[in-house]
Formats: structure tokens, sequence, C-alpha cells
């Protein structure tokens, strides 16, 4: 990203994170859902977000098609857009961390560069990343938006649409910090494990 405001100085607030934490039973986190369309990301990510508001931790979803429709409507599926569109979304989760709000953020992100970059960007605070795993004839043969059918299509009559696994890549993350396989675990599995890293990594109180 080009720079183009110098002139700019941090205003530090009176609210510490010391202070925060008083009111919430949480650490702040950042948890990054990665996978094809339609492996179930935004499924685990609702699943997710309700579990740890009964739990009394305040949790939010960023969903890649929801964030599309407003902040990140101006963006498409290009590799530079699609990297973009991490930027964004990774500040405003860490802005979300900030405020003790668990992030739960539920977007392709194919690569794994925009990944890292989305990991530096949550410093200091707990970041986990969810591979979040179905083979690609599943996620084809769910196709609930029918957009793996669109974009055979669009292949097929030489107007390709940039569509991940069909004809724009997805890098496999390399060390998850969770791995979840939705063609044979639950949402409700999946969700257990990633409750158990927020745990394992004294982000929620272990009673909790
Ligand atoms: S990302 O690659 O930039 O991370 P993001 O998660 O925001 O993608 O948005 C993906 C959603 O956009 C998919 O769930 C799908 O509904 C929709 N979509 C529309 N066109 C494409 C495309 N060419 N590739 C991937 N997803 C697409």
């Amino acid at each position: 990203m080009v720079e183009k405001s110098p002139n700019v100085v941090w205003h530090a607030g009176h609210v510490t994170a010391e202070d925060r934490l008083q009111i919430t039973r949480n650490a702040p986190a950042v948890v990054w859902l990665t996978g094809l369309s339609g492996c179930g990301k935004s499924t685990i990510a609702m699943a997710l977000e309700l579990a740890l508001i009964c739990g009394g931790h305040p949790a939010f979803v960023l969903d890649g098609d929801n964030l599309r429709h407003g902040l990140n409507g101006d963006l498409g599926f290009s590799a530079a857009d699609r990297t973009e569109n991490i930027r964004r979304v990774s500040e405003v989760a860490k802005l979300f961390a900030d405020a003790h709000i668990i992030a739960i953020c539920s977007f392709i992100s194919p690569y794994r560069a925009d990944r890292a970059q989305a990991r530096k960007r949550a410093e200091p605070h707990t970041f986990i990343e969810v591979f979040v795993d179905a083979p690609l004839d599943i996620c084809e043969q769910r196709d609930p938006k029918h957009l793996y059918k669109k974009a055979r299509a669009s292949v097929a009559v030489g107007k390709p649409m940039a569509f991940t696994g069909v004809d724009a890549p997805y890098e496999v993350p390399e060390k998850p910090e969770v791995h979840v396989q939705t063609d044979r675990q639950s949402a409700d599995e999946c969700v257990a494990a990633i409750l158990q890293a927020l745990r394992s990594r004294s982000v929620l109180l272990e009673n909790s």
C-alpha cells in the first residue's frame, strides 16, 4: 500500500488493555478461517460466534460475502483485489481485537502471503489460523450458491471468472493452528476444536 497520509499522529486513549480485560472474560484474539468456497467457513464462523456469545465472550464475524456488500464492495477477485480485501479486513480484525472482541474472519484468503500479513497485523494478539478443509469435488457438489457451475460455464465459453479452485489458485496452509475436515467432521466438532485452541492459548478462561 502506498502511504498517502504522512502528517498524522497517533492519539492514545484513556482505557488500557487491562481495563478491558476487567469487563471481558477473554483475552483478545483473531480467528482466521480459510478455505475454498463451499467448504463450510461461514457455517463454522456463525456457530463459533454463537458459542462464544452464549459463553459470555464478545465475538463478531467478519465474513467475505458480507463485507463485499459494503467496505469491500469496490473489490473484485483479481490477485491484487483479494490482497487488498484481506489487508482491509485484517486491519478491521485488529481493531476488533484491540476492543477485546474476538474477531472471527471467514475469507477464502487463498494466498499464504496475505494470511501471513493478517497474522502480523494482529500482533500482539493471539492469531489462530483455521484451515477449513474439504476436497474441491465435495465443495463443487455442494455448490450452495451455484458459483462453481457458473465458473465452469464461464471457462467453457472462454470468459474465465477467476474462481478459486477452478481457474484461480488456493494455497493450502502449511502450519495452521487448527485443521478441520468438513467432509468428515460436523460443524459442532469443528467449533469444539477451535474453542479448545482458544482455551489452550489462554484466550478463554479454562472453565468458560
Ligand atoms: S477472497 O479470495 O478475497 O478471500 P472472499 O472470501 O472475500 O474472497 O469472497 C469469496 C466469496 O465471493 C465466495 O464465497 C463467493 O460467494 C463469492 N465469489 C464470487 N466470485 C468469486 C470468485 N471469482 N472467486 C471466489 N469467490 C467468488
